[in-house]
Formats: C-alpha cells, sequence, structure tokens
C-alpha cells in the first residue's frame, strides 16, 4: 500500500519552505522518497531544515518573474510544486490601503499562479507529468474580519486550482488545493490561549487547532499517485470549521 504514497524518482519544489508549513511540506515529500527543493527569499531561514533532509534551497521572491525563472533553472525538472508562500495583512476593509490590497494579492493570488505557469511550461516542454498543489485556506470560502486582501486572495487561489486543472489535463498535470483551517504556530499562540482565540477553537466541532501534521496525508495523496485521478479538488482539513452550525 505505501507504494502508491512513494515519490522516489520524484522531484518537488516547495514555495514558503523557510516557514512553518513549508518546512513542514518539504520534509514529509522528502520522507517519500522525493529529491527535495525548497524555495523561498530568506536562505537562512530554510538552511537547517534543508541539511536535515538533504534538500537543496534556492532563493525565490513569488511577486518577481525573473525570480521565479531563475529558481526553476536552479532546481532542475520539477515533478510536483507545492504554491504554498502566502501572506496576510490585517488592518478592517475601511483602513486598507491600495499597497495593503496590492501586496497580498500579489503574493498570495499572482504570485501563485505565476509559480505554477512556470512550473506547468516547464513540464509541459519536458513531456512530464506533474501535480500541483496549492495552498489556500478555509477562508478562501468564509471570511473573518480584517483580511479582505487575504480571502480575496484563497478564494481566487481555489477557482485558480479549478481553471488550471482543466487547461492543464491534456498535458497529464494535476492541480489541486488544500484548504487548512486554522494551524497552531508561534504567531497565533497569543491569541488562541485568549477569551476570544478559546472562543474559536470552541466553534470547531472537533475542539482543537489544526497542527501541521494533519496536513501530512492531504498532501501526500495529492502529490502521489494516490491522487491519480484527482484534478481540480480542494481537500478542507479544518477539524469540520467550515461546517460547523455554530
Ligand atoms: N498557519 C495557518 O494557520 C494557515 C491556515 C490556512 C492556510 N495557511 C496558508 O499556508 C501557507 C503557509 O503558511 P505558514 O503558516 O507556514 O506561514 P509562514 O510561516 O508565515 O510562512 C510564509 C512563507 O511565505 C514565504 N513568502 C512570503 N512572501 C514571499 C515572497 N514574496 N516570495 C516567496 N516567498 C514568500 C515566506 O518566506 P520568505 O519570507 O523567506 O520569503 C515564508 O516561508 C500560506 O499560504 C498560508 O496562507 C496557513
Amino acid at each position: 500500500m505505501s507504494a502508491l504514497f512513494d515519490l522516489s524518482g520524484r522531484s518537488a519544489l516547495v514555495t514558503g519552505a523557510s516557514g512553518l508549513l513549508g518546512a513542514h511540506f518539504a520534509r514529509v515529500l522528502a520522507d517519500a522518497g522525493a529529491r527535495v527543493v525548497m524555495a523561498a527569499r530568506r536562505l537562512d531561514a530554510m538552511a537547517e531544515t534543508a541539511t536535515e533532509i538533504s534538500a537543496e534551497a534556492v532563493r525565490l521572491d513569488v511577486t518577481d518573474p525573473a525570480s521565479i525563472a531563475a529558481a526553476f533553472d536552479a532546481a532542475g525538472p520539477i515533478d510536483i510544486l507545492v504554491n504554498n508562500a502566502g501572506i496576510a495583512v490585517t488592518k478592517p476593509v475601511l483602513a486598507q490601503t491600495p499597497e495593503d490590497f496590492d501586496q497580498v494579492l500579489d503574493v498570495d493570488l499572482r504570485g501563485c499562479f505565476l509559480v505554477a505557469q512556470e512550473a506547468a511550461r516547464r513540464m509541459v516542454a519536458g513531456k512530464r507529468p506533474g501535480s500541483i498543489v496549492n495552498i489556500a485556506s478555509i477562508l478562501g470560502e468564509r471570511i473573518i474580519p480584517g483580511v479582505a486582501g487575504y480571502t480575496a486572495a484563497k478564494a481566487g487561489l481555489l477557482h485558480l486550482t479549478r481553471q488550471m486543472a482543466v487547461e492543464l489535463a491534456r498535458h497529464s498535470i494535476r492541480v489541486n488545493a488544500i484548504a487548512p483551517g486554522y494551524i497552531a504556530s508561534d504567531i497565533n499562540a497569543e491569541f488562541f490561549a485568549s477569551e476570544p482565540g478559546q472562543a474559536m477553537i470552541r466553534r470547531v466541532p472537533q475542539r482543537r487547532l489544526g497542527q501541521p501534521g494533519d496536513l501530512t496525508g492531504p498532501l501526500l495523496l495529492l502529490a502521489s499517485d494516490a491522487g491519480a485521478h484527482m484534478t481540480g479538488s480542494t481537500i478542507t482539513v479544518d477539524g469540520g470549521h467550515s461546517v460547523s452550525s455554530l
């Protein structure tokens, strides 16, 4: 059965690999046998994990097409792309500046498009089948106040996933998304320890935050041949948060 999820002989590029989830995704893919290329702007923040899992680390700014091309040149042929880089600006709608909104769309939507397009162009040119996994969010379908750019970008990313899936199927490239709920991290630890944070956790049917490890199975399913007939899909991983009636 484990052969179904085996990624030996495959090469994977993970964006945002200097962050919490990107580093986890890089480890998971390496554990499954893939050659892994970690990509982000901060090379120093990837160095330790890259050494541990024998991955390459390349500099990548997803807002810059030249940087994207250079990263793929350095990475060599890629079979699996995890489009994970993402940012948020938290301000009420009335306070968001054009720059705030542009900055988030630039990374979370345009960046994902440009990186996926570059990966797909190279897969097609090399006649390689491929799997692209876009890391969206349950906020692509629901909202919380203060993150207008983020919710709009993640909603766009879910639809872009479907668009690219349809257009790239003829090239044997699958495009799917994972929509995580709230994942425990250093950045949100203080909020989730507070009363509003605890109240939010009580609205999750499973009554807990996600851990990076909760995304391991969904990632492997979409990245590997286990998901061979899946394209244009979104896997929600949120402990039931987005279907909660509360
Ligand atoms: N954590 C959660 O609760 C949660 C829930 C749902 C969805 N997500 C999504 O999961 C993804 C990863 O989240 P995370 O929690 O791991 O965030 P994180 O720790 O803040 O990591 C964000 C990553 O994005 C990279 N990045 C930002 N701007 C970039 C740019 N211009 N070019 C290239 N890379 C850039 C950062 O790398 P550099 O700064 O080194 O470039 C960093 O590696 C995001 O798309 C996020 O929206 C997270």
